[in-house]
């Protein structure tokens, strides 16, 4: 693993995604320890798309799954597609199939988006509340909240020139994304930057020009939503693999 310097983080370099899916489980093991161990409880937010799935797999099969305080755990979804829980594009049933219905997960541990709700903006105010139920304040602030990138430099649902991108006033927001020509639930970059801890995991080459431009081009939040993630107190690590860090001037292929 190579690593890069980073105005308000750190970068690791990956050989390939199936290295940097054993050092997330390894980074959610060893953070679900100390948290746990200090507080008793531990706060993750998941994200969708497929970069996860490897990670998940891994956390539901020794060593991990053996060595893991499940009942200690508490999983959220940094955002969610506006389909049912069953869905072929559910964030959440990615989920389950590859990790939730082998460990185990108490039920109440899991707090799923209601993003079967015909009324977006209703699912948004139900999920906030349940953020609000689960943090006892205002902006809740996860131990760990994981992020994927899309080529067009989108994280969560907050996609290059939506509304989204510049309400910092809510928790969680349901928006219409023009380019997917659906709903989508998110929370916000405020909320995202709210966490202890951050971690990217952005694997391919395709991710390769969106990184160079979010990590070393000109701010542009519009065009360019990744820009907006730094954390007001904690830690944020991009974990990308040597495919997606082609383009980094600072770091390209070795
Ligand atoms: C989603 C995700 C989204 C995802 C990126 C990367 O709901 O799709 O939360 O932000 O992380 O689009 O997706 P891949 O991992 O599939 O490249």
């Amino acid at each position: 693993m190579r690593t890069l310097p980073l105005t308000n983080g750190r970068v690791e370099v990956y050989a390939d995604a199936a290295e940097l899916a054993r050092e997330a489980a390894r980074r959610f093991a060893a953070l679900a320890g100390t948290f746990i161990a200090n507080r008793g409880r531990f706060t993750v937010a998941l994200s969708g798309g497929s970069t996860p799935r490897a990670m998940f797999t891994l956390l539901a099969a020794p060593p991990f799954s053996d060595a893991l305080a499940w009942r200690a755990i508490h999983l959220f979804w940094g955002d969610e597609r506006c389909v049912p829980p069953d869905h072929p594009d559910s964030n959440y049933r990615m989920t389950r199939e590859t990790l939730l219905d082998r460990v185990p997960l108490p039920p109440e541990n899991v707090h799923r988006i209601p993003a079967e709700d015909p009324d977006p903006a209703r699912a948004a105010e139900r999920y906030a509340e349940t953020l609000r139920h689960a943090f006892g304040e205002d902006a809740p602030r996860f131990d760990l909240l994981f992020l994927g990138m899309g080529a067009d430099a989108h994280t969560a649902s907050l996609f290059p020139g939506t509304a989204a991108l510049h309400n910092n006033d809510r928790i969680v927001v349901a928006q219409y994304v023009e380019k997917l020509q659906a709903h989508r639930l998110t929370l916000t970059a405020r909320t995202i930057n709210h966490a202890n801890n951050i971690l990217f995991l952005v694997a391919g080459a395709d991710k390769a020009p969106a990184l160079q431009a979010v990590l070393e081009g000109p701010r542009d939040i519009d065009t360019f939503p990744s820009q907006l993630i730094a954390p007001d107190a904690g830690t944020l690590t991009w974990m990308v693999d040597e495919a997606a860090a082609g383009q980094l001037s600072v770091g390209g292929s070795p």
